[in-house]
């Protein structure tokens, strides 16, 4: 009779503010003991020395989201998790996404169906309120919250999908009585709807010319935007996908103002530049067409120091996968379409963590701690998932990944398992993969996938942590 399931013997254990010598006792797929000369289990694992993280914890992806625009993305619940567990993520919040006119309900229902039992990994749901009628504000979001759909994008950009400054009051104040968390898309539409129509009247119609529309500024306006409208209602929030300097300068006077505006940051922003998207006006630039797009070196470079100091709380992907080839993905309009019409999003949940742990960790930009908590230990905590997800300690599910370093390959799109046809970082040579990933005590990849599909549980996520964006001097009169 064996008091373990599973024991992984001599880890270099990573949690967000320590690295420590361990054997890892799992049972029911929790971790049930840490120390040394742990009793023989039923399986036994050698990490020799080996580094061990809890698993990532991706808090943006877009799988099987409907998109309205003739365009399909390419993976599923299956593909999308099968993908992410190959890459050492072992949870993923993906979007119930409100159509304009749909019930919040009838969206959150249709995203469980198109779940069902894909799932490899465990997952949860962000909402993505498009339609803030008075039912939803009053009855729909509510209820949903008090579910445990407790966090919800908005976007101020994408006629499918923005909102009004009023509209964006009225939601971000629901997020305040309830306790959600709200996540910010920061982009002006106007200023990118009026650079459009003159770029595309002056023929510049190619991939290259996306970057050209959604300049840092208009990232910059919507932050300071999305900062002003959250101090009014008194909320924090989290500024997704950050580009650059300028949106960075924004959130980082919010915060020296004391109020809670969290940051997100992708690896496109670390190893993509505006020349990703073509210096010529060949198509092949659709492929790292995502928004807000990738800047230059410069500002790659702004997002490596938040990184480094502590600025960013979360490194997320925002895999959002359309294929290449064939005719309904980054192609759904045909070769010769404009830019506006060409599907907005790159793949990316397998390799967000080899690429930080890589380019991160082993360049010594940032320490080993510093990436538990951007990759996974954050995560939970702003999304509701803390401490059963996130962190290495007793009572956690046994979500963890070995690491196999020192070991340099070039990445190719043939080592992935998403269901896209490309990787925009195709050719980059990196030193760290996933050796192994447990998803609840069970080994879902081993440099072979093992998962299974439906083995992935709904999480249901419980209240974030800071429910005011700071404590008012004076309270508004309201
Ligand atoms: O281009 C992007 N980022 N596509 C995904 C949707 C979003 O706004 O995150
Ligand atoms: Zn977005
Ligand atoms: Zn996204």
């Amino acid at each position: 009779m064996h008091s373990f399931d599973t024991v992984i013997r001599n880890a270099r254990v990573v949690t967000a503010a320590d690295v420590f010598a361990s054997d890892i006792g799992i049972h029911e797929g929790r971790i049930v003991a840490l120390g040394f000369d742990l009793p023989t289990g039923r399986n036994e694992i050698d990490a020799a020395g080996r580094h061990v993280t809890p698993g990532g914890i991706d808090g943006h992806v877009h799988f099987d989201q409907p998109t309205g625009d003739g365009s399909v993305m390419a993976d599923d619940f299956f593909s999308g998790t099968a993908s992410a567990a190959c890459g050492g993520t072992t949870t993923v919040i993906p979007f119930a996404c409100q159509q304009k006119g749909q019930s919040l309900r009838a969206a959150v229902d249709d995203y469980h169906r198109r779940a069902a039992d894909k799932p490899v990994i465990d997952y949860a749901f962000h909402l993505i309120v498009t339609d803030p009628t008075p039912e939803i504000l009053h009855h729909e979001l509510p209820a949903l919250i008090a579910e445990g759909y407790t966090s919800f994008k908005l976007y101020m950009t994408y006629d499918a999908l923005k909102l009004d400054d009023r509209q964006i009051l009225e939601t971000l104040s629901v997020a305040r009585r309830e306790g959600a968390m709200v996540m910010l898309h920061a982009e002006n539409s106007d200023c990118i709807a009026w650079l459009t129509e003159r770029l595309l009247a002056a023929g510049h119609t190619a991939p290259r010319y996306h970057a050209y529309s959604r300049p840092m500024l208009v990232e910059r306006e919507a932050t300071h935007r999305a900062i002003a409208l959250a101090e009014l209602v008194d909320v924090p929030i989290v500024i997704v996908h950050v580009s650059g300097r300028e949106a960075v300068e924004q959130i980082r006077w919010a915060q020296g103002q004391g109020l809670k505006v969290y940051a997100e940051t992708c690896p496109q922003y670390l190893f993509l530049t505006a020349d990703s998207l073509g210096c010529d006006d060949s198509f092949e630039g659709a492929k790292c067409i995502c928004s807000p797009p990738p800047r230059d070196a410069a500002n790659q470079r702004v997002i490596w120091d938040g990184l480094e100091n502590g600025f960013f709380e979360l490194f997320s992907s925002d895999h959002a996968p359309f294929r290449y080839g064939g005719s309904d993905g980054k192609r759904a309009h045909g070769e010769d379409a404009s830019f506006d019409r060409i599907a907005n999003g790159i793949p990316g949940v397998e390799t967000r963590m080899a690429l930080l742990w890589s380019e991160g960790v082993r360049t010594g930009r940032i320490t080993a701690q510093s990436f538990v908590a951007l990759t996974s230990t954050n995560v939970a905590k702003l999304y509701g998932l803390y401490p059963r997800k996130g962190s290495i300690a007793i009572g956690a599910d046994a979500d963890l990944v070995i690491w196999d370093e020192g070991r340099p390959f070039q990445l190719d799109n043939d080592r992935l398992h998403h269901n896209v046809d490309y990787t925009p970082y195709a050719g980059m040579r990196l030193s760290a993969w996933p050796a192994l990933t447990l998803s609840r005590g069970e080994v879902v990849w081993d440099g072979e996938f093992r998962g299974r599909a439906g083995w992935g549980r709904f999480l249901p996520g419980a209240l974030p942590l800071p429910a005011r964006i700071r404590r008012r001097d004076t309270e508004l009169p309201l």
